[in-house]
């Protein structure tokens, strides 16, 4: 998996003072206004052009995008397959040195691709930094796994004196539709992999982050993917609906909210034609719990981080912190202390701890969580948004929300609100039942120093990743493969060892010899 062939990004180092200002110094020269619009062989430029805003104050214009309509949608799939007859039949290590050029680039371009993150979704640096390594090593990482995977295929041994050749090939024309949470690493993860397993690749980025989706397709045709293999449609939801339900599309790569993943499912279903793959990654009400055990400090790290990183944005977030009633007020204590902490501001800055949500929407719907729960339930922390010019953007600071039972949270809320509730050692069987009842299996934390506790939580819950007296969050490529069950997703893991093979289909040549 990580012989000495393959090495993850190295990054930037952010606690470096050289580094750091090197990376501040870079990003204010880049001129990052982007022009987006559909990308790929013999497309339009699309509608006319929409201003997209940054979410820091709602007025800052950081570029353009012109969405692709139906008609173009159809033409991308059409022109794919084509594209798929000429970019499957390239060997394998062609097609993995593209991709591994792709990373060069990407670490090359590096200031300019995370100052339009910043601008265009709000990521501090240290989310910046994070998400380039991350794309890089999405890249790589399914690059040195496609070499070893869709060779020549592997001879299978046995009775039938035959020549019996197992092998992967592309499926053909891929679907990939992408977050905007993480508008770099998902979107190039999905992408890549469908690649690297030879098939030709239509992607719609989240309607949120056009401009950083474009910029990226433009390094991809740079280092070589061809313009009829890989196609760019920013768009919005009837994008998504009018690409997923095409008759030639032989599979979806989807990373989005459950309601969305049962849609794509039931149009998949309802066609009548070639029965297509889904991989779904979604969303969860993860958990984490801390019992007498546990070390305070470090959980109050791991819990900020866990929680309030990325302004909560993520998938692998926790949301539901379990405390043991024994060490409850000393914790919280500690959480709201360190929460105060935290500081909301311009992600450009080094300074700045929390950016803004992606946007109003998203906004008004995290504090409107917050004002209905402030209702029957105990609101122990709320930080302050930004005053002055950054005001009207689309600031949500830090909440903790004290429940008197996990049963008050019913949903997943994407954004920096943490809800804690007490609990009784001797009551751990129901907690670890609730746990599972969520129907969701993303990520669980466990702090305790007592290894049948952590033992009998990881036995007990089939969540995807399990993270033990440390925070949930930033799983690495080829190291923690990311993804969860049920309510959460499909599988396979991203950055993991099955992740390729389930864009591919298995073909068996049997040669009478
Ligand atoms: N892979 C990310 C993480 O581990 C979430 O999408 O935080």
């Amino acid at each position: 998996l990580y012989g000495e062939s393959r090495q993850n990004s190295a990054g930037l180092e952010f606690g470096c003072a050289a580094e750091r200002n090197a990376l501040v110094e870079g990003m204010n020269k880049v001129e990052a206004f982007v022009e987006a619009h559909p990308l790929g062989a013999g497309l339009s430029r699309g509608g006319d052009a929409n201003p997209v805003f940054s979410p820091m104050d709602g007025s800052t214009k950081v570029g353009t995008v012109r969405f692709a309509d139906k008609d173009t949608a159809r033409k991308a799939i059409e022109t794919a397959q084509k594209g798929f007859e000429s970019w499957s039949r390239i060997p394998v290590h062609e097609r993995a040195a593209v991709m591994d050029r792709v990373a060069d680039l990407l670490e090359e371009n590096s200031d300019r691709l995370m100052t339009i993150m910043s601008l265009e979704g709000g990521k501090c640096l240290t989310d910046g930094i994070a998400e380039i390594r991350e794309a890089v090593d999405f890249c790589r990482y399914y690059a040195h796994e496609a070499r070893t995977l869709f060779g020549e295929g592997r001879l299978m041994p046995g009775p039938t004196g035959e020549e019996n050749r197992y092998r992967y090939r592309g499926r053909g024309v891929f679907v990939c539709i992408s977050p905007w949470n993480f508008p770099l690493a998902i979107f190039l993860g999905q992408i890549s992999a469908a690649l690297l397993a030879g098939n030709a690749v239509v992607a719609k980025p989240a309607e949120q982050t056009p401009l950083i989706a474009h910029e990226t397709a433009k390094l991809m045709y740079q280092a070589g993917v061809p313009e009829n293999a890989f196609f760019l449609l920013p768009g919005e939801g009837d994008i998504g609906a009018a690409l997923t339900s095409h008759p030639a599309v032989a599979g979806v790569a989807f990373t989005g909210s459950t309601e969305t993943a049962w849609a794509i499912n039931g149009t998949l279903a309802a066609k009548r034609g070639p029965i297509v793959p889904l991989i779904a990654e979604t969303g969860g009400i993860n958990a984490m719990l801390v019992d007498a055990t546990a070390l305070p400090e470090q959980v109050c790290d791991d819990v900020m981080m866990s929680a309030f990183r990325s302004a909560g944005q993520r998938c692998s977030a926790l949301r539901l912190l379990y405390v043991q009633e024994d060490v409850a007020d000393g914790l919280l204590q500690m959480l709201e202390g360190a929460a105060k902490e935290l500081k909301l501001g311009d992600p450009r800055l080094p300074s700045t701890d929390i950016g803004p949500v992606i946007d109003e929407e998203a906004r008004d719907g995290i504090l409107s969580h917050v004002d209905d729960m402030k209702e029957s339930q105990t609101l122990r922390y709320a930080g302050p948004a930004p005053s002055g010019p950054l005001r009207n953007g689309s600031w949500v600071a830090p909440h903790i929300i004290e429940l008197d039972k996990a049963e008050a949270l019913t949903r997943e809320v994407f954004g920096p609100v943490l809800h804690v509730v007490r609990y009784k050692a001797k009551d751990i069987d129901a907690v670890l039942n609730q746990i599972a009842a969520t129907g969701y299996g993303l990520t669980l934390g466990v702090h305790s120093r007592i290894d049948a506790t952590v033992k009998k939580v990881v036995d007990r819950l089939s969540v995807g990743n399990v993270y033990v007296n440390r925070n949930t969050i930033g799983a690495v490529v080829g190291t923690q493969p990311f993804g969860g069950s049920g309510l959460s997703g499909t599988g396979p893991k991203a950055g993991g060892p099955a992740y390729l093979t389930r864009f591919a289909l298995e073909q068996v040549v049997s040669i009478n010899t």
